[in-house]
């Protein structure tokens, strides 16, 4: 017998999750010395983590043969304060958001279920409804990377699920208002995940509707404004029977002893989350106008931008600047992003300085 055969039919059709290029694999490609590239491909914090949470993982490292607490209840009372909602609402997995949304898609996915996928976007909502055997239905958006509520209700049926919304999308950084939101959490028999990963940059957040619909999940993550992506951390605030669903279907232990300290000190820290926020508003204006000329610079409410480069091409342009030792991501892989879409996260001032540098040189 040939053990293949034995992987589901739905899971061997999935085509992997193509990540941002790393350092080094850059630096061997190309025979640069790693601490002169930089790395604008992932949308991490250029500022590094808050230095609380550095001292507390050290601190925590002695304790890491004990399990930690099941129900991570200290993280979820620091979350309770950042957000505005009781414990009872909060949920967290210590494999970042996508964690949260595996477990999501435990909870509600099944064979012949579908779930709706407005795109280009964050392409794990495919791959994770693909691997809990559901359909994923794929919505493109409108003009300028919009959402209009009818085109998302165009595509429901009896078998929807769950919808997904990226707000601020990945990778177009635009947000869903809340209009067209309450449209479609109004109008649908189905969940409605609002993923959330990127709104500490944009100011604004439909996490308040979550008082309001018993059917919608916001999902957040430690992995960006808070400086946290190599700890995986993820949660969502939910309504309290989701959470109670919730609760039975994840992982146990989830969040690591060393993931909880780094949370909480992180959390604490408003300081550097500020700073971190501050540093993005300014370097995205900052690209803007270095960039605005060059090619079409997207409006952005996170911590990249969204360029155009064509006619010419984003395997190309990005090829250039990854020579020049600078990483940014090409689109391409992006189900109906095109071929010409480029995502640079904004980094320090003297990064982007170069980052600009560069793409005056290339274009
Ligand atoms: C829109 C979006 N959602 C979720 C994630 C996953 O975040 P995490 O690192 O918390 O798993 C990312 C990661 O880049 C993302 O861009």
């Amino acid at each position: 017998m040939r053990f293949e055969e034995l992987v589901r039919p739905t899971v061997s059709h999935i085509k992997e999750y193509v990540p941002g290029k790393s350092i080094e694999e850059i630096a061997k490609k190309y025979g640069l010395a790693p601490e002169k590239i930089i790395k604008l491909g992932s949308n991490e914090n250029p500022l590094g983590p808050s230095p609380f949470a550095v001292a507390a993982i050290k601190e925590k490292a002695g304790k890491v043969n004990i399990y930690p607490p099941s129900d991570a209840f200290e993280l979820k009372r620091a979350i309770s304060l950042y957000t505005g909602y009781p414990a009872g609402n909060i949920v967290v997995s210590g494999n970042g958001m996508d964690g949260i949304l595996d477990t999501v898609m435990r909870i509600f996915m099944s064979p012949s279920a579908e779930a709706i996928i407005p795109i280009p976007t964050f392409s794990y909502y495919e791959i994770a409804t693909l691997a809990n055997g559901g359909k994923p239905v794929f919505v493109t958006r409108g003009k300028d990377f919009g959402i209009n509520a009818g085109d998302i209700l165009d595509k429901v049926n009896n078998n929807t699920k769950l919808v997904f919304i990226c707000s601020p999308n990945n990778p177009s950084g635009n947000i869903l208002n809340e209009e067209e939101a309450r449209k479609i959490l109004e109008s649908v028999n189905a969940i409605v995940f609002i993923d959330e990963a990127y709104a500490d940059f944009s100011g604004t957040s439909l996490i308040g509707l979550v008082k309001e619909y018993d059917n919608l999940i916001v999902g957040r993550t430690f992995s960006k404004a808070f400086g946290l992506a190599g700890m995986r951390m993820g949660y969502a605030v939910v309504p309290e029977w989701i959470s109670r669903e919730y609760m039975k279907t994840m992982t146990p232990f989830s969040m690591g002893v060393l993931s909880l300290a780094a949370g909480i000190a992180a959390l604490n820290d408003r300081e550097h989350l500020n700073k971190s926020i501050e540093t993005v508003k300014k370097g995205r204006i900052q690209l803007g106008r270095g960039l605005d000329g060059l090619c079409k610079v997207y409006p952005s409410e996170a911590n990249f931008i969204l360029i155009d480069v064509s006619p010419r091409t984003a395997a190309e342009v990005s090829e250039s600047l990854l020579k020049k030792g600078i990483i940014v991501r090409d689109c391409t892989s992006f189900r109906g992003a095109g071929n010409s879409l480029i995502r640079i996260t904004v980094g320090t001032e003297e990064q982007n300085r170069k980052v600009i540098g560069a793409m005056v040189s290339i274009l």
